[in-house]
């Protein structure tokens, strides 16, 4: 599938493992800490995050011989689009701390690749550009429902009038997590990305916050020594932004979504598929179920929301025991997507097996952004499919729909 593999060239990178490009991430990132630290953290002491790496790390492969795997396929199909493989980019805030060309660069690496792209409500960079990057791409568009609803019918209005198929509704995030390693640069994406190119850039929110909008913010093109230079001086114009940008996410975000019942408001004005993320019990998925959504992804956030939450996969598997779900899955009508802790091929194998229908990608693509701008974020998705499609041929499949599942037949669990 890759020039990665098939051509055994060496990785653009320099490596395809993702601790290593997150190491490496680390290191050119360390005059600017604050950012490399904003992606890297998770809740507490991170016991939530390890805890999503071991219990993928539990369920073993038991490989299958002898069968014709020559013909292999990835192919996907979620909500009447084929997808080249069950692998999409997840959405990620404020990628412009990581490169210059922020989302632009991830949204054109995965239109390269076929991959689906999901743009953060949080984003560097509008959503018409975005768009354009991701030109005749797959894209879905998350959304952190605000107070407001005219920011809120704002937003659904130019995310579809920007070709974004299906919006992702995020829920477990009513506040930002506690994550004690990034607490000192926590200015910084209320600089980047909240009000800096997305908020403050529409005329309705702009009305919202009752000021002129400030759009010449001193972050772009990626600048952080000046940024810090600036922001340690006190200068009074990056004050006033990180002020506005902080009040308005206050004003517009702030204990804005409170019960299932608002999801009404989202179904009547949003016609393509409804997908929640951010769902880790079987309670909450069959309420989901009961309030008309087409999907869930089933997520502790990559383990950045609550410390010592239950590991992503165990939520999977709790999810998909549930015969309400398994019968809308069977009929096509609820798909239930998976993210937290996936890093290689066989990552993505154990969940499609514990019953997902596609996994979303985080802190990974993350690295290669950082490392390699569009280039970086294309190794990384094309190293995870050709991984992907490798171990599922020396598993023993040769296609997604032969292990969706089937742990039963494909995993064994070591306690
Ligand atoms: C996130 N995530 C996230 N989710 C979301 O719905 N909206 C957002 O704006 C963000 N922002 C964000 C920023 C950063 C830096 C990270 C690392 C994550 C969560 C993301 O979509 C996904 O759930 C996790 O990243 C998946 O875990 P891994 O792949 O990072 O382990």
């Amino acid at each position: 599938m890759s020039d990665i593999f098939t051509t055994r060239r060496p990785p653009a990178l320099g490596t395809v493992l993702v601790d290593e490009l997150e190491a490496m991430a680390k290191e050119k990132l360390k005059g600017y800490p604050n950012a490399f630290l904003y992606v890297f953290s998770s809740a507490g002491d991170g016991a939530a995050a390890r805890a999503n790496r071991e219990e993928l790390a539990r369920w073993k492969i038991v490989p299958r011989v002898l069968r014709d795997v020559t013909q292999r396929s990835l192919k996907t199909m979620l909500f009447g689009h084929t997808h080249t493989a069950p692998v999409l980019i997840g959405p990620v805030s404020v990628q412009g701390l990581m490169h210059p060309d922020g989302e632009l660069a991830t949204a054109a690496a995965a239109r390269a690749l076929g991959v689906t792209y999901t743009m953060s409500n949080s984003a560097t960079r509008t959503i018409e550009a975005v768009a354009a990057a991701n030109g005749d791409g797959h894209r879905w568009y998350q959304l952190y429902r605000p107070i407001d609803d005219a920011i809120t019918l704002s937003i659904l209005s130019r995310a579809k009038q920007s070709g974004f198929t299906a919006l992702v509704l995020t829920v477990d995030a009513p506040v930002s997590g506690w994550r004690p390693r990034d607490i000192g640069g926590a200015y910084l994406p209320t600089l980047h990305g909240f009000g800096a190119q997305v908020g403050l850039s529409d005329p309705v929110f702009a009305a919202a916050l009752g000021e002129a909008p400030v759009l010449d913010v001193p972050a772009f093109p990626y600048d952080p020594a000046r940024l810090d230079a600036l922001f340690a001086r006190g200068d009074e114009r990056v004050r006033r932004v990180v002020r506005m940008s902080a009040e308005w996410t206050r004003q517009t975000y702030e204990g804005a979504f409170t019960s299932w019942e608002d999801l009404r408001f989202l179904r009547e004005n949003w016609e393509g598929p409804l997908i929640v993320k951010g769902i880790m019990s079987v309670e909450d998925a069959e309420l989901a179920m009961d309030h008309g959504v087409d999907g869930i992804v089933v997520s502790n956030h990559g383990g950045r929301q609550v410390e010592g939450a239950a590991p992503s996969l165990w939520g999977l598997q709790q999810i998909c025991a549930s015969p309400r779900v398994k019968a809308g899955q069977d009929s096509g009508k609820f798909t239930v997507l998976f993210d937290s802790g996936i890093r290689t091929g066989s990552d993505v194998i154990k969940a499609i097996a514990l019953g997902a229908q596609a996994v979303l990608l985080g802190r990974p693509y993350m690295y290669g952004l950082a490392l390699g701008g569009q280039e970086g974020v294309e190794q990384v998705l094309s190293s995870i499919i050709s991984d992907l499609e490798v171990t599922l041929g020396l598993s023993g499949y040769k296609s997604i729909d032969e292990i969706r599942g089937k742990a039963d037949k494909v995993l064994v669990r070591m306690s």
